[in-house]
């Protein structure tokens, strides 16, 4: 059902939002979100006909779907160009305040229309932000954010992929690798296929930040496109691949209702 992601996660951390009991409740309380709820439901339940088990495709037709209707909705929910702005500042300031600087090489996994992604090249020297997504049509639109801030002299790179295996990217390039509100919609094993590979593109003391929808409860989904973890399960994830996660706190402070861990090679993080 749609959420608020204003809320802190605290209040939300217990909920099994895919219990009939918790969907009824909420239906009482927001009945003015039932129509749309039932729209959405319908609309996912026709694609994922279409895609069966193949989560990727699935997502993409989700995206092309939401980005016809309203590309900056499509990367954050509530249709408003000021809250766009404010999720990417908010990405932003956090690396920044964290030691991103512009001899960065940055890794944007899930990219969308460049919400947070045309302040990270706006700072970052030419050719240093490389940003992948799924979903051409989201794509299409970053290009449009690209040329409305004027930053075709940075040349960043912008890419479709099919998963996650980054293996068109070098070795040990990127300095930080950040993925903000990708793994809230994925399943786990297109997390641990990313897990699995983003080591090896991770510089030497460089971090992989990535937020992630939390619960403290039974791990569950949403109409196939909200997923809830324990962070036990990432942190024993990340160990699996040689990898060394961390709960960051500072983040939970944050207006966000994701919460956030920093992946590194395990020697420690550059910053931070
Ligand atoms: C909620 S939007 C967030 C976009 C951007 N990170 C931001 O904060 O504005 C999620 C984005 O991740 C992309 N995405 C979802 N699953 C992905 C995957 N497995 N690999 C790459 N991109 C993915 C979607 O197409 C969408 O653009």
């Amino acid at each position: 059902m749609g959420r608020n992601p204003e809320q802190k996660p605290d209040a939300r951390l217990s909920r099994n939002r895919a219990r009939l009991a918790y969907k009824v409740r909420y239906a009482l309380g927001h009945p003015d979100r039932l129509v749309p709820y039932a729209r959405r439901a319908g609309r996912n339940a026709v694609l994922r006909l279409r895609h069966g088990r193949d989560h990727v495709a699935y997502y993409r037709a989700v995206m092309a779907s939401d980005t016809a209707r309203s590309p900056e909705a499509a990367v954050g929910g509530a249709p408003s160009h000021d809250r766009w702005l404010a999720i990417g500042q908010l990405q932003y300031d956090y690396l920044v305040g964290h030691g991103l600087t512009p001899q960065d090489r940055l890794l944007e996994i899930g990219c969308g229309n460049l919400r947070a992604g045309w302040r990270f090249i706006d700072h970052l020297e030419p050719g240093h932000y490389y940003g992948i997504d799924i979903s051409p049509d989201i794509l299409i639109e970053a290009k449009k954010t690209l040329v409305r801030y004027r930053l075709q002299h940075k040349v960043p790179y912008l890419t479709p992929v099919d998963d996650l295996k980054l293996d068109f990217l070098p070795d040990g390039w990127f300095t930080v690798v950040h993925a903000h509100s990708v793994f809230s919609h994925s399943p786990l094993r297109i997390i641990d296929e990313c897990l699995a590979h983003v080591g090896r593109v991770l510089a030497p003391g460089g971090f992989f930040d990535f937020t992630y929808d939390r619960t403290e409860g039974a791990e569950h989904q949403v109409l196939g496109e909200d997923f809830y973890y324990r962070t036990d399960t990432l942190v024993r994830l990340a160990r699996r691949h040689g990898l060394e996660a961390r709960f960051m706190d500072d983040w939970e402070r944050l207006p966000h209702g994701q919460s956030r861990l920093r992946v590194t090679h395990g020697a420690g993080d550059r910053v931070g």
